[in-house]
């Protein structure tokens, strides 16, 4: 690992070291299906990794490249994050970890972003679904129109988290033109 590693490479070793094989993880922005991959590697035959995305696109490609490695323990949904408390079933909980990759799918729509009223929705649900010592890992891009507002309101709901019950850590790069991407690891405490 660099000095400085990327964000998100941060974020995929802090994960690593808390999921466990046979683990239920959600990744709350599907996307192309990068981070369900590397979750999915995790937890194994035995576990699940849930997924989310609005568009077809995205849950489109995300099957096809866990398609394409033989993966099958996954349930992918084409309904927003903010929906996961009413279709994640009981028997899956407690969930070890929840990815945000917040922004846009990259090379399609880019009027097609989370935004922070979906995404603050979508976190406290994430908050109750955690199990003590679970992670949620949220990487913000303030460089895009509405991205500032989604990365500044989210910013300020971590903050906020009771510290008894959440430690929160912020990692980016502080002297960096062009707003550059953060990421905010939430863990639980209790
Ligand atoms: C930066 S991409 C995610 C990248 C992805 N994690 C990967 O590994 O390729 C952001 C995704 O969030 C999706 N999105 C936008 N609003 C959403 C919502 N309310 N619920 C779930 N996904 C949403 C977009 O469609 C887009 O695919």
């Amino acid at each position: 690992m660099p000095a400085f590693p990327k964000p998100i490479h941060l974020a995929h070793q802090m994960i690593r070291g808390v999921v466990r094989g046979g683990d239920v993880v959600v990744d709350a922005t599907l996307g192309n299906g990068h981070d369900a991959l590397f979750l999915a590697g995790l937890v194994g035959e035995g576990g699940c990794v849930i997924g989310f995305d609005v568009q077809s696109a995205a849950i489109e490609s995300s099957r096809e490249r866990m398609a394409a490695e033989g993966i099958g323990h996954f349930e992918f949904h084409h309904v927003g994050h903010e929906c996961m408390g009413g279709v994640i079933g009981l028997e899956c909980l407690p969930l070890s970890v929840v990815m945000f990759n917040l922004g846009y799918l990259p090379n399609a729509d880019k009027e097609i972003i989370t935004r922070e009223d979906t995404t603050l929705v979508a976190l406290d649900s994430a908050l109750e679904l955690l199990r003590v010592g679970g992670l949620i890992s949220i990487m913000c891009y303030p460089g895009h129109d509405g991205g500032d507002r989604e990365s500044e309101a989210v910013s300020e709901w971590a903050r906020l988290l009771p510290r008894e019950a959440f430690r929160v850590a912020c990692y980016g790069l502080h002297n960096a033109p062009n707003n550059p991407p953060f990421l905010l690891m939430v863990e639980k405490l209790r």
